[in-house]
């Protein structure tokens, strides 16, 4: 592919368009730190680009402005202690798996884990034991992870050291983290969960509850993906015995860069001071903004959602329009390309459109009127309805029962030639970014026609290169 466009110029191109964001980041642009005030970071951001001058703290040993905001951050979310991201919550998961689990032994994971969680598997030579989620067969999705899952595993692994959950998963679908953290507590493991999609979760009765009100040890969260911070900003809580802090804190410097951006850290610090001052006027606009959404597409002619499935973070809207056969992919595009409105996922006959505290009512309007346009313009056509079923969850991993040592050695063959050769490098759909085949995994021919029809559809594999090789062990 030639490309004659520059990044700045692309980005300058796009803000010129009418656009809606109903993908990351939350902020959804610049309108919301403006309402409260913050001209002058946005005015001069090329200046507040510094590093570590006198006075202005250190990331990994904080002690002045950077400890504030930690500070700050444990208070808003009640917990011990909290720690700024700056490479995202990937490195804050790597962190907090390699502080609590040691070289060789076991971590109990949900399976649909994001890639990062792998990638600290490899770095930190720990065995995975996977407790698989539960299909949602009404929708054709993965669900949550079922406690008795994690107790059955528990037992069967005593030399586990710690359990890992993502919750929210990418739907918005969450897990029982208290019922989880009673088991993993009374067998004395630590819980980790990956609430990256669920900063939000914290500030609002009206969503599931938090990871760190359910009782989890370690808990971390992409304030950039709902909140109102930076893209790349998160946030590492902790809350806990199970856990020593000084070994956490010596895991996130060997994971994050010796530069931090102090326009992230300044972004964090805002967000926080918009969730203490205006927290509960913005979760309450957010919230009603949703129902009131909601309500209307209800009446829409060939529109499904989720809706408020139980235990959904409904701020993630999954709906379809299989019904006047209309499949994710497709209306996707529709939305893309004749309402300017840019959704976080699709797959299957779903696509999924990410809130955040940045959307105004307008957004949500403006959603409302082009699905009304879509299913009315669909009807109209006389076109014979093709209805579309749900062929491939992209998110849905296939069973990979087994596990061998990662290889180190490794050679790059066909995907189609790959079959019973030990994968090396993760195969992952993007988004997720949930590994469909692991590095140790054998790949079968399930996995082969899973990949190749997916690829076929147009979701992007990543760990399939441009001549549709992949790595193996060799
Ligand atoms: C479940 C999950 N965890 C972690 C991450 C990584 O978050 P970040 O992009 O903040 O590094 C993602 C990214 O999409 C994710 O989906």
């Amino acid at each position: 592919m030639s490309v004659t466009t520059s990044i700045h110029t692309f980005i300058a191109d796009y803000l010129k368009k009418d656009t809606v964001s109903f993908h990351m980041p939350g902020h959804k642009g610049s309108h919301l730190y403006r309402r409260f005030g913050y001209h002058e970071f946005l005015d001069g951001i090329m200046d507040y680009d510094i590093t570590e001058i006198a006075g202005a703290d250190n990331l990994f040993q904080a002690e002045g402005i950077i400890k504030r905001v930690q500070d700050r951050y444990a208070r808003l979310y009640d917990c011990k202690k909290s720690y700024l991201l700056i490479n995202g919550s990937s490195g804050g998961n790597i962190a907090a798996i390699l502080a609590s689990v040691s070289k060789g032994k076991q971590l109990i994971m949900a399976r649909n884990c994001h890639k990062s969680v792998f990638n600290a598997l490899t770095l930190g030579g720990i065995r995975p034991v996977y407790a698989y989620p539960e299909m949602i067969e009404e929708f054709g999705i993965s669900g949550a992870v079922s406690p008795v899952e994690i107790e059955r595993l528990i037992k069967e692994n005593p030399d586990a050291e710690a359990v890992m959950i993502t919750s929210p998963n990418y739907y918005g679908v969450c897990s029982d983290i208290k019922a989880i953290a009673e088991i993993a507590h009374q067998y004395g493991k630590i819980l980790i969960v990956d609430e990256a999609h669920g900063a939000h979760l914290h500030f609002s009765a009206a969503l599931p509850p938090s990871a760190i009100q359910s009782g989890a040890d370690l808990v971390i969260n992409s304030t950039h993906k709902t909140l109102a911070s930076f893209t790349q900003s998160a946030a590492l809580h902790y809350n806990t015995d199970l856990v020593d802090q000084y070994i956490l804190e010596d895991k996130l410097q060997c994971v994050q860069s010796t530069s931090p951006s102090y326009l992230l850290m300044t972004s964090m610090d805002i967000s926080a001071e918009i969730l203490e001052r205006h927290g509960h006027e913005l979760m309450d606009e957010w919230v009603r903004n949703l129902t009131a959404f909601y309500d209307r597409i209800t009446s829409i002619p060939g529109v499904k959602t989720m809706g408020k499935l139980k235990g959904l973070d409904w701020t993630k809207i999954n709906l379809g329009m299989g019904e006047l056969g209309i499949a994710g992919a497709q209306l996707d595009k529709i939305f893309l390309n004749d309402y300017n409105i840019y959704i976080e996922l699709f797959t299957g006959d779903w696509i999924m459109a990410m809130t955040g505290i940045g959307n105004t009512d307008k957004d949500y309007d403006r959603f409302a009127n082009a699905l009304e346009e879509i299913s009315r313009k669909t009807r109209e056509s006389g076109l014979e309805i093709q209805r579309t079923e749900h062929k491939v969850d992209s998110l849905v991993p296939p069973k990979q029962a087994v596990m061998f040592d990662i290889p180190v050695a490794k050679k790059r063959v066909k995907l189609a030639d790959s079959k019973g050769m030990i994968c090396g490098s993760s195969i992952i759909p993007y988004p997720p970014g949930i590994p469909l085949i692991c590095p140790g995994e054998r790949i079968d021919d399930d996995a082969i026609a899973y990949i190749q029809a997916m690829r076929n559809m147009g979701e992007k594999v990543i760990g399939v290169n441009e001549f549709g090789e992949v790595i193996v062990g060799r």
